[in-house]
């Protein structure tokens, strides 16, 4: 595991951008996994920036979202498809046909988690998937407990995990759903490459946990260290409870000049 400390989460967004255009031009068919929540809006902000410059080209990328509520409409505002529509989608050069959320209106939604699934595998596998890491330390959403061996499905939500989400639902948790679809650990592990984002005070805790403690179910987001290419970005505050991987990430920046 990688990790990159930078001054704020403006930096820390320009630099996850950046990690994402080199890799699109690197590899113009390049299938992207992506996140939403607040973390990734500022990384959103700066792709749509690069595309407007010409210095990204979405016209032959696929993406696959990691999640999406159960029983909200697609075209209800507090969607994750609503929220990628906002954020990036209709922004930038992205084909319609190309970019997949699951569905959390589907009548069977075992159906769909299988179909999303087989969706992913016929792409041919993502090639880079970004994170964001929840106060539980889950990634997607996959709570705390979640079975690593387990591909995408229907997930229950935490009472903290809905409490911190209540914001996108007028502050009331009774109105965040309590159900999801979200890849699954495998479906994320098995991505050549995870990106993960992490900033702000609130998220320090955790990311210590995730980053230097043991891996744990119980930390969904500590079976990063696993993964033979992941990188995490984190900004100052998120970084300011490391110690022992504090000290590595200097000495990488330094050998790396
Ligand atoms: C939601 C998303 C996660 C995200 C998490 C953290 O639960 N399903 O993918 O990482 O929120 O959100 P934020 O970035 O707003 O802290």
């Amino acid at each position: 595991m990688r990790l990159e400390i930078l001054k704020d989460e403006e930096a820390m967004s320009r630099r996850a951008a950046e990690v994402i255009a080199r890799a699109v031009r690197e590899k113009p068919d390049l299938v992207l996994g992506l996140a939403t929540g607040g973390t990734p809006v500022g990384t959103y902000r700066e792709l749509v920036r690069l595309y407007r410059e010409g210095r990204i080209d979405f016209a032959r990328v696929t993406t696959f979202n990691l999640d999406e509520y159960v029983g909200l409409e697609p075209h209800d505002p507090r969607s994750y498809h609503a929220y990628m529509e906002e954020h990036l989608f209709r922004h930038v050069n992205l084909r319609p046909e190309a970019t997949h959320l699951p569905d959390g209106w589907a009548e069977d939604l075992e159906a769909e988690c299988r179909r999303y699934e087989a969706l992913i595998e016929a792409a041919g596998g993502i090639d880079l998937q970004l994170l964001g890491i929840g106060r539980d330390g889950h990634i997607g959403f996959n709570e705390p407990g979640a079975r690593w061996e387990q591909g995408t499905r229907v997930v229950r939500l935490k009472p903290e995990t809905r409490q911190d989400n209540a914001r996108y639902f007028g502050g009331v948790l009774e109105a965040v759903p309590e159900r999801a679809i979200s890849m699954g650990i495998r479906t994320i592990m098995h991505a050549r490459r995870l990106l993960l984002l992490a900033a702000g005070p609130h998220k320090a805790e955790i990311v210590r946990r995730a980053i230097e403690g043991p891996v744990s179910r119980h930390v969904p987001a500590s079976i990063l260290q696993l993964h033979p290419d992941a990188l995490v970005l984190l900004d100052e505050c998120a970084a300011s409870q490391l110690t022992r991987a504090r000290a590595l990430a200097r000495r990488q920046e330094q050998a790396s000049g």
